[in-house]
């Protein structure tokens, strides 16, 4: 039974890799030279995708909180935040070599034996995440390092995100930037990378214990409702406490949002109580302007991977219905919104008015022409990227203005005025 089970989500694995790669999501990085382990290239709906997630997460964690504000900060930062933050030292991995085909291993992946050759393992041994880099054109070079999280870069400007705004603890600085890891065993397509995108809020709250407990409690709800909002499953998706010892360096205490994927219940969002742990490490205090009272904020922590996100958002909309192929992606999210076609390419009039339309819906919404095939060979492919609404402009659209739109989930058509279509799509984004 659970060999089944394994085999046919491997199958689901395999198959989101082709439809990513065939349908222009995900391609790996560095193709025509051999590819690069651990490194991706987003394709033009893959990047649609990835837009429409940070856009969705931006939306919830900024514009809608009265409480937070956004930065940007650069990948590249003195070399002293690194030391000062204690990445340097403790952003590790511990890790075995087989003492046979000398590959290395995650300790905690491996079994008694290694899974490529059966040889024996050395003891572990930490090997640090941080990424090198070299600059300036004199030699030596200096060394600096590719951000291993985007969240110093908000610690650092603490005070100056404090001194320009009109932001009062309780607040939040959020960001959405890429982080780079010298992971060691990059896999599950784009699951574990080199290079990644991280969307975190970082949230500053006055020192209290029940406070702060109440905080985290909050937004591991807030986060886990978001996912289930875009469309997980909630019974694919549960919290995962980790123990003392498994806690980063930084964490007083720490829960990751986690999917079951085809490879296993996975982390796609870490929840963080980071306490003073970095404001204290860079020497930085908030005044209270009422009270003059002056103390180091704790921090919460919500970090989230975006190609993760991305990932699990395929691998959960992935359906087949004998035949076809459903992306059935929450249309905030699907790459193109509508889809539109003639139902014959070589009626001038259908095509000539089908681009009207296609004019009229692409100032609003993410639009794709197609007048490839036959009609139901379009909806198979729009289907399996996730395009909420194909719209077909017929013969009696010529006389009345009409079109029918085809919905992706139901597969029902409705026929709609063309003036009214704006309108129809504006609801089913809601
Ligand atoms: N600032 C806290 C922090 O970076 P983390 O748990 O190490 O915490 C947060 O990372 C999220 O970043 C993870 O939950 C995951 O979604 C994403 N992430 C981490 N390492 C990754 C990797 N190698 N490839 C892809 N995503 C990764």
């Amino acid at each position: 039974m659970e060999f089944d089970k394994q085999s046919l989500s491997l199958g689901v694995m395999e198959k989101i890799t082709s439809l990513a790669k065939r349908r222009g999501f995900i391609f790996q990085g560095s193709e025509i030279y051999g590819g690069y382990q651990g490194f991706w290239d987003y394709g033009p709906l893959g990047v649609e995708l990835k837009n429409n997630i940070k856009k969705e997460w931006w939306k919830s964690m900024v514009y809608e909180r009265e409480d937070v504000v956004g930065m940007d900060a650069s990948i590249i930062m003195n070399p002293k935040v690194w030391e000062t933050s204690g990445h340097l030292k403790a952003f590790t991995d511990p890790l075995v070599e087989c003492k046979k085909c000398h590959h290395r291993f995650k300790v905690e992946t491996i079994e008694d034996k290694c899974a490529d050759c059966g040889g024996e393992f050395t003891e572990p041994k930490t090997f640090n995440l941080m990424t090198e880099v070299f600059l300036g054109v004199t030699e030596p070079k200096e060394k600096a390092y590719l951000r291993g999280e985007i969240t110093q870069g908000v610690f650092v400007n603490f005070k100056n995100v404090v001194d320009s705004t009109r932001v009062k603890i309780p607040f939040g600085i959020a960001q959405i930037g890429k982080a780079f890891r010298n992971e060691i065993t990059p896999g599950n397509l784009t699951f574990r990378s080199r290079e990644f995108e991280q969307m975190e809020l970082e949230y500053f709250i006055k020192p209290d214990e029940k406070d702060s407990e109440k905080t985290f409690n909050d937004f591991k709800k807030i986060r886990m409702e978001w996912y289930m909002d875009m469309g997980i499953k909630k019974d694919k998706m549960r919290f995962h406490d980790h123990e003392p010892e498994k806690r980063a360096f930084y964490a007083r205490y720490a829960t990751d949002i986690e999917y079951e994927a085809p490879f296993g219940w996975s982390e796609f969002e870490g929840i963080h109580h980071r306490g003073d742990f970095d404001l204290k490490n860079h020497g930085l205090k908030y005044k209270d302007e009422m009270t003059n009272e002056e103390y180091t904020p704790w921090v919460i922590e919500t970090s989230g991977g975006v190609d993760r996100a991305l990932l699990f958002f395929l691998i959960d909309s992935y359906h087949e219905d004998g035949e076809r192929v459903v992306l059935k992606l929450n249309p905030k999210l699907a790459p193109y919104k509508v889809a539109v076609f003639p139902l014959l390419k070589n009626k001038p009039e259908l095509v000539g008015k089908a681009r009207s339309v296609y004019s009229l819906l692409r100032t609003k919404y993410s639009s794709v022409w197609d007048d490839r095939g036959n009609i139901g060979k379009r909806y198979f492919a729009q289907d399996e990227i996730g395009t909420p609404w194909c719209v077909t402009v017929d013969f009696q659209s010529l006389d009345d203005d009409t079109v029918t739109v085809r919905d992706r989930d139901t597969v029902k058509q409705e026929r709609i005025a063309i003036d009214k279509l704006s309108e129809y799509f504006q609801n089913g984004l809601i």
